[in-house]
């Protein structure tokens, strides 16, 4: 149990194997009532944070330090020796440039990952090559990235799905909150955590459901909390209904205003002109939420079936068809224009009528000549007939005579 040396020839000896053969006796020394301490600074270390293993309570005047990787003196885990004589720092086969050993034993470590969790073991070597040695602990925990709230179904359908949230990625040694709607999570029957809170059921959604959810995520060293997320549920659509301020107007007189009804909330409204897609032209404005169409001055273009559609994300539904008939109008050019037709109508009839008499006319006139013709024929086949009868025989006229004669 007696030092090896004394303190003359130990001068002589490298520094090296100095540290070795005192590594070497550290097992057999049995430890010093005195014990230095090591403290963490600070004592909830983050990822990327600089890291103090601040020793206090050395015994006075010691020769050096070593500090090692590990619960246990070995010069494969040394990190770094400080020699208190020449002021002299050694660094180990663990040093990996982001360590200070200070005189007073305090080693900083700087921009601390999670791979810096562990012991580390300070050995004191004192003037009369007793040692002192003391293990501390470093626990670096990570700083928590904003956690994104992640859904296993985008588009859940109301009364039908149940959805899963999760908070984040999965990182040990964390707590999570929740939120709906900016408060916490109400009594529900149809809401679940998971035993670590990282995610939440929802069963069978409903519309009400949509949140804005929260989560937070937790740790030692750092809190952090997510984006709202909205859950999109997609819900049938109630058939909205479709009113006109008119619904036939004359063109030009005051505005057509068209009202699209809907009882549901959360859902957006289009329109459809003759089953297409309403182009809006200049004399049309819509309400801040569509709902409301003002057609201002109206005009015969705008006449035809009007709808309203009311659709979420997942459903639409579209209302009856309203037919908006604009007449046309009655002003002092256009009954001028109307006398025009008028008389172009009285004209066109006129015309029509004389045409109809000089048909008329004709056909009788043509019935005419053609009975006459029909009568001269006549007259012509008994001339001839009777030519014939002069020319030819006096058979056909002899029977005729002996008929008669009978
Ligand atoms: C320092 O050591 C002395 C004596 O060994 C002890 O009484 C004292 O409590 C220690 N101080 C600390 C802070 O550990
Ligand atoms: C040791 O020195 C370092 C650097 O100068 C200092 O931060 C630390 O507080 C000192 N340790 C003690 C116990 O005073
Ligand atoms: C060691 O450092 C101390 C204070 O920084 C100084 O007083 C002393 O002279 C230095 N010794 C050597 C050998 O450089
Ligand atoms: C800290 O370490 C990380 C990698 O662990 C590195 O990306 C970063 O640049 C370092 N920061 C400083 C200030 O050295
Ligand atoms: C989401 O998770 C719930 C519960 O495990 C499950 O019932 C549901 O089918 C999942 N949805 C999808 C789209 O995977
Ligand atoms: C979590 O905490 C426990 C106990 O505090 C600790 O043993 C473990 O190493 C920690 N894990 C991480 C990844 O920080
Ligand atoms: C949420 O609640 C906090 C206080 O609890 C308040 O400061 C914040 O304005 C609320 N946010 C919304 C969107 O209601
Ligand atoms: C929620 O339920 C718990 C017990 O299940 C009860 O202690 C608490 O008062 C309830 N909170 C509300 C707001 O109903
Ligand atoms: C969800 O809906 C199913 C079928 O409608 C029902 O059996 C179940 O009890 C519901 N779950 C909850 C938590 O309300
Ligand atoms: C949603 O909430 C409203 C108002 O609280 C309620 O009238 C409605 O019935 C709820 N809808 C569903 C599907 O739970
Ligand atoms: C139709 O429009 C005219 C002119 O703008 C108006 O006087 C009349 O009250 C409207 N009819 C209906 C049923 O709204
Ligand atoms: C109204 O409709 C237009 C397209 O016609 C659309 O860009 C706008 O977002 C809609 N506004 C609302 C509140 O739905």
């Amino acid at each position: 149990m007696e030092p090896p040396s004394g303190p003359a020839s130990r001068r002589h000896v490298p520094w090296s194997r100095l540290l070795l053969a005192v590594s070497l006796l550290t097992f057999w020394t049995p430890p010093t009532t005195a014990q230095p301490t090591i403290e963490t600074v600070p004592p909830l270390a983050a990822e990327g944070s600089d890291v103090l293993l601040l020793v206090r309570n050395v015994s006075e005047n010691p020769l050096g330090y070593g500090w090692y990787r590990g619960e246990r003196v070995e010069n494969t885990q040394l990190i770094a020796s400080y020699r208190v004589d020449t002021n002299a720092t050694t660094n180990g086969p663990v040093y990996s440039r982001r360590e200070t050993l200070y005189p007073n034993g305090t080693l900083l470590i700087r921009n601390v990952t999670q791979k810096d969790t562990g012991s580390y073991t300070l050995l004191v070597t004192k003037k009369d090559l007793q040692t002192e040695r003391q293990t501390g602990h470093l626990h670096i925990h990570p700083v928590l990235s904003t956690p994104v709230i992640i859904s296993n179904n985008s588009n859940p359908r109301e009364h039908e799905d149940t959805v899963v949230l999760t908070c984040g990625a999965e990182t040990q040694n964390t707590s999570y909150m929740w939120w709906i709607n900016n408060q916490s999570l109400p009594n529900s029957t149809r809401l679940e955590l998971s035993e670590d809170k990282r995610t939440l059921t929802v069963f069978n959604v409903t519309r009400n459901d949509t949140g804005p959810y929260v989560c937070e995520a937790r740790n030692p060293v750092s809190v952090s909390r997510s984006d709202p997320f909205t859950l999109n549920v997609v819900y049938p659509v109630a058939k909205p209904s479709l009113q006109a301020s008119n619904t036939t107007i004359t063109e030009h007189e005051g505005p057509v205003v068209l009202t699209c009804l809907t009882d549901e909330t959360g859902v957006s409204i289009r329109w459809f002109f003759k089953g297409q897609s309403l182009l809006l032209a200049q004399r049309m404005t819509l309400s801040s939420d569509n709902s409301t169409l003002t057609i201002d001055p109206v005009s015969r273009e705008d006449t035809g079936d009007y709808q309203c559609e009311a659709f979420n994300r997942g459903n639409s539904n579209r209302s009856n068809p309203l037919r908006l008939h604009v007449k046309y109008q009655l002003t002092p050019e256009s009954s001028s224009d109307l006398s025009v037709g008028a008389i172009v109508g009285i004209v066109i009839g006129a015309v029509a009528g004389v045409a109809l008499i000089a048909a008329l006319g004709y056909f009788v006139y043509t019935k005419t000549i053609s009975g006459a013709s029909d009568q001269r024929d006549l007259t012509e086949h008994k001339s001839s007939d009777h030519n014939h009868s002069q020319g030819y025989s006096d058979s056909l006229p002899a029977k005729d005579v002996t008929k008669q004669r009978k």
